[in-house]
């Protein structure tokens, strides 16, 4: 397995996820496995068009394989949008003699690596790293299980006290656009309710439910919902919720970012590592302008144009037994 590359450049760009420097330290240290320098750019597209690029080696990336956030740093850049940073990057990778690039980060990070491909032809791969796991051509991606489980151990937390005081929660998870984190903490929380991007119950259908579990008893109630749902926020519903009716005693938590930092799972360190081989691989193997993935427990090569076209379409049959779950 061989081809032209010599030296590979490596960055992690977009929200960081848990498991991202497990996926750094795979990437750098299978480029070094087969022979290949490998740099580090700094803060993603950003550290590009600044030239911050630090050679690496394979001790470079010890001890980081269990720690959170990413130590190449992270960054969402509007100068690369532009034609001018896009150039400003390709003339720094040149001075370096950067031949090859693996980006670790969400389908923003792709949108500009495939353009920036198209551009200058430089060999590119991406590695899906974000916990919200809404990318098409995976089943997973890195950190959605670390931050998942994040999220439910603070649920069981918002329990105890829930039950104590007989309360409601309104618990708001991460998700911009995707629900996974939310459903998944909804079935592993124990919630009456989950709120998605993606469905469309309305603010009647919640209200009903939770009348319903007054009148059957039910002592404290948890509603997770996503950031990016379509009827309101956490906040937002406690209010609407408390404007029909004081029968609930209602509190709110938002878990935030708490969610994206922390210890990555064993799942997320197994998955980082294997996708990080898999770019480099496939990178050698002569694969370009791909996302690696995982299917069905295999490693896969996803051509850009067939994620960016689809979504990571919500689990039905999850959010089938959520519902079947809260009764
Ligand atoms: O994409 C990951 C994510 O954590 C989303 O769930 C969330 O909406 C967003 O990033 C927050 O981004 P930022 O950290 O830039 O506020």
């Amino acid at each position: 397995m061989d081809n032209k590359i010599s030296k590979i450049g490596v960055f992690t760009s977009g929200g960081d996820a848990p498991g991202m420097n497990a996926a750094i330290r795979a990437t750098i240290r299978a480029a070094i496995y087969y022979n290949k320098e490998v740099y580090g750019i700094m803060r993603g597209y950003e550290g590009m068009i600044d030239n911050e690029i630090v050679k690496m080696g394979a001790r470079s990336v010890g001890n980081i394989l269990q720690r959170g956030g990413t130590i190449l740093k992270t960054a969402r850049s509007e100068m690369f949008r532009t034609k001018e940073g896009r150039e400003k990057a390709y003339q720094n990778l040149k001075k370096c003699g950067i031949d090859a690039l693996v980006a670790i980060g969400g389908d923003g990070s792709f949108t500009g690596l495939h353009k920036f491909y198209e551009e200058f032809n430089i060999p590119s791969i991406c590695i899906p790293g974000t916990i919200d796991n809404d990318i098409a051509g995976t089943d997973y991606t890195i950190g959605f299980d670390t931050a998942t489980n994040t999220a439910v151990e603070a649920i069981d937390r918002i329990r105890d006290t829930a039950l104590s005081h007989n309360r409601l929660f309104f618990i708001e998870v991460m998700g911009r656009n995707s629900g996974y984190i939310a459903v998944n903490c909804g079935i592993a929380g124990g919630a009456v309710a989950v709120i998605l991007p993606e469905e469309t119950t309305s603010f009647d259908q919640l209200f009903t439910l939770l009348e319903k579990g007054g009148k059957t008893n039910k002592k404290s109630s948890l509603v997770v919902v996503a950031e990016g749902s379509k009827i309101g926020g956490a906040s937002e519903l406690a209010k609407m919720v408390a404007e029909r009716s004081n029968y609930f005693d209602i509190k709110v938590t938002i878990l935030g970012h708490m969610q994206r930092g922390g210890s990555p799972t064993y799942f997320d360190r197994v998955l980082a590592s294997k996708m990080g081989v898999a770019a480099i691989e496939g990178l050698l193997a002569g694969k370009s302008d791909v996302m690696v993935g995982i299917r069905d427990n295999k490693m896969v090569y996803n051509e850009f144009n067939t994620i960016m076209t689809q979504t990571h379409e919500i689990d039905s049959e999850a959010l089938r037994i959520a519902k079947i779950l809260s009764i």
